[in-house]
C-alpha cells in the first residue's frame, strides 16, 4: 500500500515510476532519446505504423494528433495515414482483435501508455533481444520477458540473436541452463546493425511521446515561462528600488 502511495505522489509530482519487470536474464540497455527531434519521431511513427499497428492498437491516439504535433505536411501526414483510414481516426489495430486471440493466444496489449508503464530502457531493450529458441511457438524468446508471445518482427533485419546459457547449479543438487546473454545473429540481418539501432531508438522515442504527448508542448512553453519571470525579476526588483528610495528619503531628514 505504502509503495503504492508513493508511486502516486511520485507520478503527480511528474516523476514516472517504473515498476521493476519481471526476471530478465540481462541488464537494460539505456536508451537516449530526444522528443524535440521532430523528423526522429516521424521516422518512429513510420515504424510503428508499418511494423506494429498490425497487431497493437495505440487508440488513445489519432493520426490527426501525430500530424499536428509533429508540425507534418500534407505529404508526410499522407504517408503516414493507411489507405483505409481518415486523419481524424484513432489507431486501433489492422488485425481483428479475435483473430489475434486465435493466432497468439492473447490479444496483443495497446501501445498507447506502454512506454509509461515500461520505460523508454526496457522498451529499447525488449525490442532487440528477441534470441533463437526453438522450444518456443514463433522459434524466438526474449530476454526481458522470457516466455512471449510475440513474434520477432525485425528478425529479418536483425538476424536473429543465438542465446549465451551457463549451466547454474540450484540447492537441490540439480542444474539448470541459464541465459547470460546473447550472441551476433549467424546469419547477419538486411540492415547495417547501426541503422538497426538508430531506427529503433526512433521508434521508442516515438513511443515516449505517444504515451505522453504534452510533453512537446510543455517543453516548448518551459522557456517563455523562464523568460516571463525573469523579466518580472527585474521589473520587481526596480519597483522595490523605487518604492525603497522614496521610503528613505524621510528617514534620513530625521
Ligand atoms: C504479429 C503480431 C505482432 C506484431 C507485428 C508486433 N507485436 Fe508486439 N506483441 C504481440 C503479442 C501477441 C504480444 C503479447 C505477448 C505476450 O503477452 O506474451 C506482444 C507484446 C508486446 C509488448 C509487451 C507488452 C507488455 O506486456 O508489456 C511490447 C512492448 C510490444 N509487443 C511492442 C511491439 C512493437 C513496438 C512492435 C512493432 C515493432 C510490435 N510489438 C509488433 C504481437 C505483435
Amino acid at each position: 500500500m505504502m509503495k503504492v502511495l508513493v508511486i502516486f505522489l511520485l507520478n503527480v509530482l511528474g516523476v514516472t515510476v517504473v515498476l521493476a519487470s519481471d526476471g530478465g536474464a540481462i541488464a537494460l540497455k539505456p536508451v537516449s532519446i530526444n522528443l524535440n527531434d521532430k523528423a526522429a519521431l516521424y521516422r518512429g511513427a513510420e515504424t510503428f505504423i508499418a511494423q506494429c499497428a498490425t497487431c497493437h492498437s495505440a487508440e488513445y491516439m489519432r493520426y490527426g494528433r501525430v500530424a499536428s504535433d509533429l508540425h507534418l505536411s500534407k505529404t508526410q501526414a499522407d504517408r503516414l495515414l493507411p489507405p483505409h483510414l481518415k486523419l481524424g481516426d484513432e489507431m486501433v489495430r489492422f488485425m481483428p482483435a479475435d483473430y489475434a486471440k486465435t493466432v497468439f493466444g492473447t490479444v496483443p496489449p495497446d501501445l498507447t501508455l506502454i512506454a509509461r508503464v515500461r520505460g523508454a530502457d526496457w522498451l529499447y531493450t525488449y525490442l532487440t533481444s528477441f534470441y533463437a529458441d526453438p522450444t518456443k511457438r514463433w522459434g524466438v524468446n526474449n530476454a526481458v520477458f522470457p516466455g512471449v508471445n510475440m513474434p520477432d518482427v525485425f528478425a529479418a533485419l536483425q538476424g536473429v540473436q543465438e542465446p549465451v546459457y551457463q549451466t547454474v547449479k540450484l540447492p537441490d543438487g540439480s542444474s539448470e541452463q541459464r541465459l547470460v546473454g546473447l550472441k551476433a545473429p549467424l546469419i547477419p540481418g538486411n540492415m547495417p546493425p547501426a541503422e538497426f539501432d538508430a531506427m529503433v531508438r526512433d521508434l521508442v522515442a516515438y513511443m515516449v511521446y505517444m504515451g505522453e504527448p504534452a510533453k512537446l508542448q510543455r517543453m516548448s512553453l518551459g522557456p517563455y515561462v523562464l523568460g516571463f519571470i525573469l523579466l518580472f525579476t527585474v521589473l520587481m526588483f526596480l519597483l522595490k528600488t523605487d518604492y525603497w528610495r522614496d521610503i528613505k528619503k524621510p528617514l534620513k531628514a530625521d
